[in-house]
This record gives structure tokens, sequence and C-alpha cells, in this order.
């Protein structure tokens, strides 16, 4: 067993290439245990892994320090190689990763699948690696967590929220729902640009002048993340089309649903749920997931696209959603 804060996922797909086991391969049996499955040197079949892929496993854990070695061999999550040379930065990243945990918390307290809560961490988890070893996007998503102290949770709930949303249309690719993870973590990143008053601010609350600003954030995350290396354009559209409404109204270009990319529409629904739900309070209830439910599904259905509503509404009432592979 290890310990589990200290462990690192790795999508099962990226060690099944590999002609040999170059790290001791761990399965996750519980949030703190971890259970060896192959060690470095041994010559352990690709096939023990495959069956562990058709079981449903996607991810693996490896320890920190033999995460290292592995990333030296591309390890690729949300089409990204990871290629960094030091995991120091995880740790600063440490606000976002509680936030995660008390994020899990608190859906897995309303009642949504736990099957599907579980596989949405391990999504995040891994999404997070990937942006500890990429230095300019762990520098922006620790600058952004200092913006308030809600936004490390708001930005976590959408993530996972996303993340659950995608497996709720049977999205089954895992690149996929590591971008809507990772989409979700970054979505609100073009605010660092904006003045801090009008960041932090409730829109509802600006003046005219000061909101035609705030609308220009998408796009200023587009712009602040079009240079990363690596990053998949369906991550940059979600940052830039992550206010965009299915009835046109949005912005900052008013497209209508059937223009929005799809893993923007999910992000914007799961926006839209963080943001109900933790303007109740601190925390995630029962109530509050349920008032945001009926909020959206009451007043704000040609907002945002019908399937994705829908599939919320399985999500909050505990109908089972099918789990990712
Ligand atoms: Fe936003």
């Amino acid at each position: 067993m290890e310990n589990a804060k200290k462990m690192r996922p790795v999508p099962i797909d990226d060690l099944i290439v590999k002609q040999k086991v170059l790290v001791d391969l761990y399965v996750q049996l519980s949030d703190q245990k971890h259970v060896l499955i192959a060690k470095a040197g041994t010559n352990t079949s690709q096939e023990v892994l495959q069956k562990f892929k058709d079981k449903g496993v996607a991810y693996l854990y490896v320890r920190p320090e033999d995460f290292l070695a592995l990333v030296k061999n591309s390890i690729s999550i949300a089409g990204m190689a990871v290629g960094s040379k030091s995991l120091s930065n995880l740790s600063k990243l440490n606000v976002i990763e509680e936030a995660l945990g008390s994020v899990y918390q608190e859906m897995a307290s309303i009642g949504v699948n736990e099957q599907v809560l579980t596989h949405a961490k391990l999504v995040n988890e891994a999404t997070m690696t990937v942006m500890a070893g990429q230095p300019q996007l762990s520098a922006l998503v620790q600058k952004f967590q200092t913006l308030t102290s809600e936004t490390a949770k708001h930005t976590m709930l959408v993530s996972m929220v996303a993340v659950m949303l995608g497996q709720g249309h049977e999205w089954i690719k895992l690149a996929t729902l590591e971008k809507l993870a990772l989409g979700g973590l970054l979505h609100d990143i073009g605010k660092l640009k904006l003045p801090p008053d009008i960041a932090t601010q409730d829109p509802m609350r600006l003046s005219h002048d000061e909101m035609v600003i705030y609308k220009s954030h998408p796009e200023l995350g587009r712009q602040m993340l079009a240079g990363t290396k690596g990053l998949p354009d369906d991550v940059l559209l979600i940052v830039y089309e992550h206010h965009e409404r299915s009835d046109g109204s949005g912005f900052p270009r008013g497209l209508r649903d059937f223009q929005i990319s799809p893993l923007a529409r999910v992000v914007a629904l799961a926006n839209e749920f963080a943001e109900i739900v933790l303007g109740q309070g601190k925390e995630i209830t029962e109530r509050s997931a349920r008032k945001a439910l009926e909020e959206i599904e009451l007043g704000k259905t040609t907002l945002y696209n019908k399937d994705a509503v829908r599939v919320l509404h399985r999500l909050v009432d505990g109908e089972p959603l099918k789990k990712a592979v």
C-alpha cells in the first residue's frame, strides 16, 4: 500500500503500448488504498494490463518519483504530452487539490452516482498532473486561485460536473473527458487580465461599461492560452465559448446552440450549475443541487443545450450514468 495523496494517475493506454513495465504500477481500490499489480523490471505481460482495461480501469497509479521516469516517455493526457522536469509544481496546486477533495465529498453527499463521481475525480486528478507538468499552465492556475477564496472550489466543481455530464452523454473517450476537465479548470482564466474589482464582482452588479470589460474575459483567456504548447483546440474553444448561450444571447459571438462547440455547451451548463449551487452557501447540499436544477429547468431552458440539461437532471436525480472507460 502507498500513501494515496502522493500517487499519480497515468492513463492505462499509455502503459499498454510500452514494451515493458518501467516502474511499479498500482491499481486504486479506494481513495486510501493502492495495490501493486506490476513490478518494475519484471516481465509483466501486457495482457495483464489489458485485462484491467477490459474491466473498465482507465488509469493506473504510480509513485511520484516514478512518474518522472514515465513523463520522459511522453505520457499523454487530453492529448497533451506531459514533459515535466519536476513535479514540484503539483504541490503549488494544493489549493485546487483540496478543493477537489471537498467538492468530491459534497457531491457524494447529494447522492450522485458513486462510480461516475469517482471516475470524474480520477479524470480531474490526472488533469492536474498534466497542469503540473506544464509550467505556463500551472503558473496561471496558481495565480487564478488567489483571485477569491471561492475560485478554486468553483473551478473544480465546474471541471468535475463537466466530466460527469460528458460521461452522461456517453462520450466514452477518455481524452474527451480529460479535455472537459482541463477546459473546466481553465474556463475563466481570462479574468486574470480584468481589473480585480470587475473580475471578482457579481456580474449582475456591474455597470454597462464594466460589463463590456467583463465580457472580454473569454477572448482574453483564449489569447492567454493560445501559445501553450500542445493544448488541444477543443480546450481553447471551451475557454472562448463558455458564455455562449443556445438561444444566441451569450457572448462574445452570440453563437446559437449548433454553432457552439459540444464541449463548451457542457462546460457552460456546468458553470451555471456551479454558480447557483455555490451561491447558496459555501457547501453543495442536496437542496442547493435540486434548486439549481429547478432554476435551470424552469427559467433557463432556452439558454443551455437540451441534452446537457437532461443529463444534469439524471445526475442530480441519482439515476445511474454510464461509466466511461
Ligand atoms: Fe466566465
